[in-house]
Formats: C-alpha cells, structure tokens, sequence
C-alpha cells in the first residue's frame, strides 16, 4: 500500500465528511481501519482526526500510516508521534520488517514500539535482526527486547546468532521452574518475609526478578506466583498488616502502661498478646456483631475442637492451653467441642480420653458441645447456600475434582484449574438435588455439595469445597437422622459462628481456610469470629502421627497408647510428668506464628527442674548388693533421720532404721580403686547417705560366676573424717520393687521419620530397661500415703493440684532419677517408670 499525498486524503475527508449517513460514531470507529465502504468503490487509506485539524499534517502522515497499518490504535498512535525521535524509529523498524506491510498483534507491536524506545531515532545497524527476531516470534519480552538491542548497538559486527544468545532466545523457563525458584527464594528469607509481612511484597516482586535462572522467564508469572507463595506463608491479612500505624502510636505512651502491665506470660505477649479485644474482629454485616456482644458482654469466647478419633498428643497440650488458658486468663469462656462430623472414625474411648486429659491439665470447659449439636442448622443454612446461589451438587468423581482444582498427575496443584461441569445449575435443581443426597437416593461418592466460591483465586480453600457427603454411617449421637454429613470446612466456622466465639484460635495449616472460613460466614450472613494461627508444638526424635502410633501399638513395640516412651497425652501423664510442668513449659516457650520444634530433651529438661522442687527423695537401689557389718552386734540400731528435701522444711523428714545388715547398689562396689573412683573398694572406704560413720570393706563373698554376693564391711566408729563421696543405702526392713522401668527414647535419632528405611528401624534397643530385684526403704509407704502431694511451686501460675492416680505418687530416687509409680502397680506388686533422669543425659 502507498501512501497518499495530503491532497488526496483531504478530498476522501470531504467526501466522507459529507456523506450524510455516515455518522461522526461511524466515522470515530472506522477511522484507523484500513477499509472503508464509500459508496461505489472500496478506498484504502488510513488517518487520524489529528490530520484534519492540524496543520503539521504533512510531517506526521507517514509516521500516522505506518503505524496505523500495522494495527496500532488510535490513542496509541497520538501518543507515540508526541515523540519524534521514537516516532522514526518505529517508522524504519516497520519498513525494514520482512513484510513491511503486515499487521501485528497486540504483544508484536508493544515490543516494536520498546525497540523503537530504545533507538530513539538513532540509526543502528543490524537492528533489523532484532526486529526480524520480534516479529517472528524468537523476542518475547521487552527484556529480551532491550538486551537484544544492546547487543547489537554495542557490536558493530553482530550477527544473529550471537544475538539469540544476549537475549535468551529459546531459553525454556517453565512456570514450575519459576515457582521453584520463587519458592526457594521465599524459604531462603522466610523471618524477613514473616517480619515485614505484607508490607514487603512489594519489593518482594523486584528481588525475585533479579534470581538469574529466572532471568528470562515471562514477567507476568511472577506476580501470581508470590501471591500464592506469601499466602501460603503468611496467611491471610489481618490486623498486623492494617493496624500498624496505630499500634506504634500506642506504644509511644509507656509511663502509665509498664506500672499496670501484668505479669509477662504467653497470654500478655506474643502472638496472644498482639490478638484482637472481643468486638474488634472486622465484620461483613456489622449489625451483626452489636448482636454477638450483646450476648457475650465483650468477653472473650473460644474454643478446643478435637476430632473424638484419637488420643490427644504433646502438641495438643499447647492447643489445650493457648484455648482454654487465653479464655482464663481475660475472664472468658472455653468451649470444649467435640468435632463429631465423621462418625466412622469416633468411638467413646477418645471422648473420655479427652475429657480427662483437659481436666488433668487443669482446664475446665465453660460447656461441652458437639458440632452434632448443631446438625439441624448446619443443614438450613447449606439449603441458604445453594438458594443464594452459593452452593451446588456435583456428581464428579474424586479424580475429577482433583482434575479441576488443577492437579496435576504427579499430584501437585498448579495445573489449570476449570469449572465442574454441574457448577451452574440452577438453585432449584440444586436444592432438588441435595434432598436427594439427604433422602439417601445417593451412595456416597455419587453426590457432594460444594461451595460455589472463586477459581481465579491463588488460595485451593477457594476452589470449590465440599460441604456435604454422604455417609451412610450411624452417628453415635444423632443415631442414623442422617445419611449427609457436613465437612470441616463448612462446620467449624459455623459453629465457631452459633457459640459466638471471639477469637478461633488454630494452628498455621488452617491458615489457608481462614479465607473460606471468612467468605462462608459472610455469603450466610451469620457472625464471622476471627481465626487466627499460631506455631503448633512439635516434640522431635519421636512420632506423633496416630498412624504411626497405632502400628506401634499394634506391632508391640510399646505397651500400648499410653506407653510412658511415647507423647501421647496419656503416656506423658504415665510417665509421670507432671501437668505444671508442661504448662509451665509452654508457657517458656511463648506463642508465635512459627512451629516451635522442640528436641524431647528440652521437655525433659524442664520437667527436671519442675520435679526438683516439688518431689520428696528417697533411697532405692535398681541392683542391691548385701552388706554385713562385723563390728556391731546383731541388734545394733541406729535410726538415722533424714530430711525429705534437704533445706526444704515443708516436706519433712522420716527416720530410717540404719542395722547390721543394709543393701548398696551393686554399681556402687568395684575390686579396684582407680583415679576417678571415690566410692566403695577394698581399701577404699565410703561415707553412706546421714549415716555418721564410713564403711571400709573387710571381706567380699562371690559366685560361681565371679558376682559379688555380700560385702563383709567395717562400720568405722571410732574415726571422725569427712568421706569423699557418700552413697545411697535401702535397709533391711526395705520393701521389694516388681519391676522398676527405665524408659529412655524410644528412638535412637532426632528424626526418626526421616530414615529411608522407615522409623521402626530407628528403635532403641535400650528404650525399656526392667529391673526386677530393686528396693526401697519403708517410707515409699508414707510418700504413697500422701500423695499427691500438689507441693506448689512459689511464684508460678501453673500449680496444677492434681485429683489421685498412680502417677501422681512421685519421688526422686537418691542419685537415680525420678520416679513415679505405674498404673500396673497393685497392692502387692509396686511398679516404678522413670520419669526423667537426674542430669541431662549426656549421650544425647
Ligand atoms: C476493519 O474492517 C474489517 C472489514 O470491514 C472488519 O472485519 C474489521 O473488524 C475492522 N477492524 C476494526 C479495528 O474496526
Ligand atoms: C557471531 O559472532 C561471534 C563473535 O563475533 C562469533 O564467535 C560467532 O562465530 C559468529 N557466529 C556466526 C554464526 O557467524
Ligand atoms: C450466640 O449469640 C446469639 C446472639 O447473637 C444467641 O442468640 C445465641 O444463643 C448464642 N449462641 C450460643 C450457643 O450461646
Ligand atoms: C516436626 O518434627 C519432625 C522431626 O521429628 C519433622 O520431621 C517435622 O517436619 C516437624 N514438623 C514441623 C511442622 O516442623
Ligand atoms: C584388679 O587389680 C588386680 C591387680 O592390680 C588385677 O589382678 C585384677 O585383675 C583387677 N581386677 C579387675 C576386676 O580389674
Ligand atoms: C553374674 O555374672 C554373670 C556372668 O558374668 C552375668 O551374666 C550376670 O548378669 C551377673 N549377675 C549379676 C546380678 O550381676
Ligand atoms: C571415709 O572414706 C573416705 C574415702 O571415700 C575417706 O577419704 C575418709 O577419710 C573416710 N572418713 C572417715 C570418717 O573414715
């Protein structure tokens, strides 16, 4: 196509111009095309209102044409030809294309008008490889654009080769490769990332650009990419991303603030401490929330919702704490709600379990609910849902719902995602539908109702949850009322909505859910508590895992579910720890949003220190060895009184019958003196515990077998000098243990779980050593008697006063460890688990 001289475009304008039919919105619209339908003729020509009316039409036409012919639009083109110089550029970059007359699309012409940017009229020579390289497709970014440019205009002598190769031609980086290194990038600087939060998402985009794998990958990836990935870090927005500003204000005014400032503890700092006041939770329907503070007062409500499937763990102790003690601690109430919806897994041993656990740990329910409870109004609103349009049934398979929520077959999400294809029904056919699934004309598997929520959105708690199953299982509360269950995902908000809880406190994996857990309430128009997530605790070295437990249990390499070897809360309890301990444990460690991984000797350590001041001492020896003394006569007595706790008076003191025959432990005997060894040898003398006088050895009787059967001994009377060292001693009239159980790890690693051949070859062949032949001296009795003891530690908020139970009669066993006694005791037969060892162990 030529291009017309000005007088002949004028004339088509008059003509045009005075066409009559033509209207001024015909004119505007069809004005850059290159065809135009005049009557008789078709005329090609192209122009621009600027031509009309401007009088440097001449300068501009060229420009005007070529740009319009190769399908710029209208705004465009009046921008570009502002700039003269870019103007020329892009003029010869079209004509020396290999078509000059050729119409690009949209992506074509943007990277020719950035390589026009770039000369800004300049004449560079061998431009045309770049811009044969943009118009057939090898560029594709404006980056390549640019660096391609570079090349050329800093290389006299470039060929195209050369030029692929400054500009990443053919460099492949996939969207998985860029969600790699987004993802790598993200982990590398996870605590700056969860510092800033979301005010550092911004500069997030720059720094993942400039990662040199990704250098040429398609910009508009990343931004998606981030969204996702921070979502999945951070979690949603909430008030640490709006209410900065004001919170910094606040902090401005310590005077008044440090003299009423309670005692530091988890609740008062921290992620608890950071938390919203009741009331403050940002509502959809604010109405709504003058209703729920007109019925709790302004008081905190939460709550502790466990499946009824299992036993509680280690882990659940913080969840148990952070719920009921944040409820205790602002004057609140504490629901304990059994999250019963899937009766197949539910059996009454869990919930009796449950219950006593949480009073063990000292927590007392405000209620005891069951989202069971709640199962006729759970199903109005699912009916609410699907006639406001929010809800459908959908007969897909599990595999096709995976498949549209963009699974990929190597099971990772991120594929396209696509609409299920019962998705836009009516709500008529919906609800015709889900009664069915209630009447039971469904199997299960054949009918689901999901939520209708927001594909395009980065977060998979958007894509379509489920709500309803069925089930056809008999519910062990509402009996078989229902053939349809409600999942998770649709229950726990609401119900977290009908009791009017304030503040729904979760661990970081439902991070995700708080969007539809918000979205759900809001489309139903019922109160939103506010979920927020902190760090769950996680005991390492061993497992938690109900699964793992139970092939544990089952495969017998433990006792059973409460086997004092393992976390669950019941073994932990039949170790012995005590329940202030772990308190006050988890209270050291505070809140955060991070996992707290926790080696189990921590735990151990601090259930040392608890034991240490709340638990008499006693004399036992795991392996006793006879002593006889020569030199006192047969009916010699010397009752020898000693303290419970040295320097601890409310504990007391017992006498202990100090006789001619008494017991040492076998450990505490050797044939040989050496440098690092002070206790009892011939020749070598040794102080017993309170006893006044040492005792030197005079004779030792053996077995066949070499072993050491009694120990002739000197009691020492008549000397005064300080023993090195004293042991402990059990006298005759001693009580006779059945087995005392030194539990130790019962995996030898730190991470079991991370063995190639699987955690049960991890055990510890030493986890349980049973001593048969051990004794006590007579007081055990009286320690028995007592307890518990419920000896308070000064100072601390975590004096849990504990009911009765075995575990409760506690004691440290001089230069032993401490020790409780198991519920396999009886009247006749005492068992003993070690609840820690004295010292850090220091294999570990
Ligand atoms: C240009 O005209 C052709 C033929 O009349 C038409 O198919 C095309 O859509 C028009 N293009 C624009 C941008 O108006
Ligand atoms: C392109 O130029 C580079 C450097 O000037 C040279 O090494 C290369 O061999 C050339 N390639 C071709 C195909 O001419
Ligand atoms: C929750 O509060 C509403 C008022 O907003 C009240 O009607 C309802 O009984 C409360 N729910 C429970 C379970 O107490
Ligand atoms: C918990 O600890 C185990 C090691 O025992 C580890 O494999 C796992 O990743 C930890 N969990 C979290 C959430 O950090
Ligand atoms: C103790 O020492 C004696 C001589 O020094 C030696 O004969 C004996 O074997 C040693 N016994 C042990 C148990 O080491
Ligand atoms: C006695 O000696 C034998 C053989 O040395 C040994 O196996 C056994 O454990 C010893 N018994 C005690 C009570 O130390
Ligand atoms: C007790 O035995 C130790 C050796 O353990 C010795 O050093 C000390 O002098 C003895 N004391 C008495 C009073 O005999």
């Amino acid at each position: 196509m030529t291009l017309f001289p000005t007088s002949a475009i004028m004339c088509i304008w008059t003509i045009l111009h005075h066409l009559p039919i033509i209207s001024s919105s015909f004119l505007r619209c069809k004005l850059f095309n290159r065809s135009i339908h005049t009557p008789g003729s078709l005329i090609k020509f192209s122009m621009s209102p600027r031509i009309l009316f401007s009088r440097s039409v001449m300068s501009d036409d060229a420009f005007i044409d070529a740009f319009s012919r190769i399908g710029l639009t209208d705004k465009k083109t009046k921008e570009i030809i502002k700039n003269k110089k870019v103007s020329k550029s892009l003029f010869d970059i079209i004509n020396e294309a290999p078509k000059p007359d050729s119409i690009y699309d949209d992506k074509t012409i943007s990277l020719l008008h950035a390589l026009a940017v770039e000369c800004k009229g300049a004449d560079v020579p061998n431009r045309h490889l770049v811009t044969n390289a943009i118009v057939d497709g090898r560029l594709k970014s404006n980056l390549q654009v640019s660096e391609a440019y570079k090349y050329v205009n800093s290389h006299p002598d470039a060929n195209n080769s050369d030029m692929e190769k400054h500009s990443g031609v053919g460099v492949e980086v996939t969207e998985d490769d860029v969600r790699k290194h987004i993802g790598n990038y993200i982990n590398e600087n996870k605590q700056q990332i969860e510092a800033k939060r979301y005010a550092g998402v911004p500069a997030l985009l720059g720094e993942v650009k400039k990662i040199p794998e990704l250098k040429w990958a398609a910009p508009q990836l990343f931004k998606p990419i981030i969204d996702e990935k921070v979502l999945a870090l951070l979690g949603p927005k909430d008030e640490r991303d709006v209410v900065k500003k004001e919170k910094k204000k606040k902090e401005k005014a310590p005077a008044q603030k440090e003299k009423t400032e309670p005692v530091r503890s988890m609740f008062s700092e921290g992620f608890l401490g950071d938390l919203h006041k009741p009331g403050e939770n940002p509502q959809m329907y604010p109405e709504l929330m003058k209703e729920h503070l007109k019925f709790t007062g302004g008081k905190v409500f939460t709550r502790f919702p466990p499946e009824p499937n299992g036993y509680l763990h280690i882990g659940h102790s913080k969840a148990i704490m952070v719920n009921f003690g944040y409820a205790k601690y602002h004057g609140g109430n504490c629901y304990l709600r059994f999250d019963d919806t899937n009766p197949e897994a539910e059996e009454e041993v869990y919930f009796n379990s449950i219950r006593d656990i949480i009073d063990w740990l000292g927590f007392e329910p405000w209620k005891v609910t069951y989202s069971s409870d709640y199962f006729d109004e759970l199903y109005e609103l699912a009916e609410k849902l699907i006639n406001i349009g929010k809800g459908y049934v959908c007969h897909c398979t599990a595999e096709e719902v995976k498949a549209q929520r963009g699974m990929k077959p190597d099971g990772t999400l991120g594929g396209e995602r696509f609409a299920c294809p019962h998705r836009d029904r009516t709500p008529e056919v919906n609800l015709a539908e889900f009664r069915k699934m209630k009447n039971g004309e469904y199997k299960s598997g054949e009918a689901t109702l999901r939520m209708k929520q927001d594909l395009t959105s980065p977060s998979p708690q958007m894509w379509d949850l489920v709500a309803y199953r069925v089930l056809n299982a008999k519910h062990h509360r509402t009996g078989d009322k229902w053939l349809i269950y409600p999942t998770y995902d649709f229950t726990h908000c609401l119900v977290d909505s009908f009791e009017n809880i304030s503040h729904s406190l979760c661990t970081v994996e439902f991070r995700l859910s708080r969007e539809s857990y918000e979205w759900l309430c809001d489309v139903l128009h019922v109160y939103r508590p506010a979920q927020r997530e902190y760090g769950r605790l996680n005991i390492t070295g061993t497992v938690l895992s109900k699964r793992k437990i139970a092939k544990l249990v089952n495969e017998g390499y433990v006792r059973g579910w409460d086997d004092p070897r393992l976390f669950t809360l019941e073994a932990v309890r039949r170790r012995g720890v005590p329940p202030g301990a772990i308190l006050s444990f988890i209270n050291t460690l505070g809140v955060t949003t991070s996992t707290t991984n926790i080696q189990a000797v921590r735990l151990d350590s601090a259930v040392r220190n608890y034991l240490d001041s709340t638990t008499p001492r006693l004399m036992m020896v795991l392996d006793p060895i006879k002593v006889e003394l020569v030199n006192v006569n047969d009916d010699f007595k010397e009752e020898v009184e000693i303290p419970y706790k040295p320097g601890d008076a409310k504990f007391g003191s017992r006498k202990v019958s100090f006789t001619k025959t008494i017991y040492i432990d076998r450990s505490d005997y050797r044939d040989n003196v050496s440098a690092e060894y002070f206790r009892l040898a011939p020749g070598q003398s040794v102080g017993l515990m309170k006893v006044p006088f040492n005792i030197s050895v005079v004779k030792v009787d053996k077995d066949d077998n070499g072993n050491v059967t009694k120990i002739h001994a000197k009691y020492e009377n008549e000397e005064h000098k300080k023993p090195k060292t004293y042991i402990q001693w059990v006298p005759e009239d001693n009580l006779k243990i059945s087995e005392v159980r030194i539990q130790n790890q019962l995996f030898l690693s730190e991470n079991p779980l991370a063995l190639p051949e699987g955690y049960l070859k991890d055990i510890n062949p030493d986890s349980e050593l049973v001593y048969k032949n051990a004794i006590i001296e007579p007081s055990f009795a009286e320690i028995k008697a007592k307890s518990p003891m419920n000896i308070p530690i000064e100072g601390s908020e975590f004096n849990i006063p504990e009911k009765g139970g075995p575990y409760t009669v506690r004691f440290q066993a001089l230069r032993v460890g401490y020790f409780c006694m198991d519920k396999d005791s009886t009247d006749s037969d005492l068992v003993l688990n070690r609840i820690v060892t004295l010292k850090e162990d220091s294999k570990k």
